[in-house]
């Protein structure tokens, strides 16, 4: 069982990683494979929506992106991590995302976990101190592990459901 952890932040060991670090010390307390894979000190450009990912199933800017498709596609949960930039996720994020997610049509991993700064800090490494923030970090981290676990157990005595034949909708209609 695998979580994998994309670190929005260009900074490396920042208030971002605190967040993410402490979440990985619960899963591997549950015994759950932890890779923080950090993709905010990257050059990565927007999708520009040509859809030939649908003809090919990859990006047609062959970066970070398609070398992270198939650990997208092989992980049992993901949680995202971004410093909120203007009240929303930093934009390299947002970028590598939007393109992972059109990218692989793989449907959304069976547990998601957001951290949009939830932890007080502005200066780095103000983090550590915050708390409340860290418990929020652990707490969301030994749900994941629940939810994983009882999916796990849900598909060897239920199996997974049924998938329709995936039907396309046409944005310009
Ligand atoms: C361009 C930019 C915009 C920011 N906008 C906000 C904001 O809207 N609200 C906020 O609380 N912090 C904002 N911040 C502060 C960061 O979110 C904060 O310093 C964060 O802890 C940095 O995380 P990191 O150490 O992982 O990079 C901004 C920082 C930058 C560089």
């Amino acid at each position: 069982m695998k979580v994998l952890m994309i670190n929005g932040s260009p900074h490396v060991n920042g208030n971002t990683y605190i967040a993410l670090h402490e979440m990985e010390k619960i899963f591997t307390e549950e015994n759950i494979e932890t890779e923080i894979l950090c993709i905010g000190n990257k050059d990565i450009r927007g999708c520009i929506g040509c859809a030939k990912c649908a003809e090919t199933g990859k990006c047609v800017f062959d970066d970070l992106v398609n070398e992270t498709a198939g650990k997208f596609e092989e992980c049992d949960g993901l949680v995202v991590g971004s410093p909120v930039y203007y009240a929303s996720a930093n934009a390299t994020l947002v970028a590598f995302m939007t393109r992972l997610f059109y990218s692989t049509h793989s449907g959304m991993p069976i547990a998601s976990g957001q951290y949009w700064n939830g932890i007080h800090g502005a200066a780095s490494g103000e983090a550590a101190k915050d708390i409340e923030g860290l418990q929020m970090m652990r707490t969301l981290a030994r749900n994941m592990a629940f939810l994983m676990k009882s999916i796990a157990l849900g598909k060897e005595k239920y199996g997974i459901p049924e998938r329709e034949p995936f039907a396309r909708m046409n944005f310009i209609r």
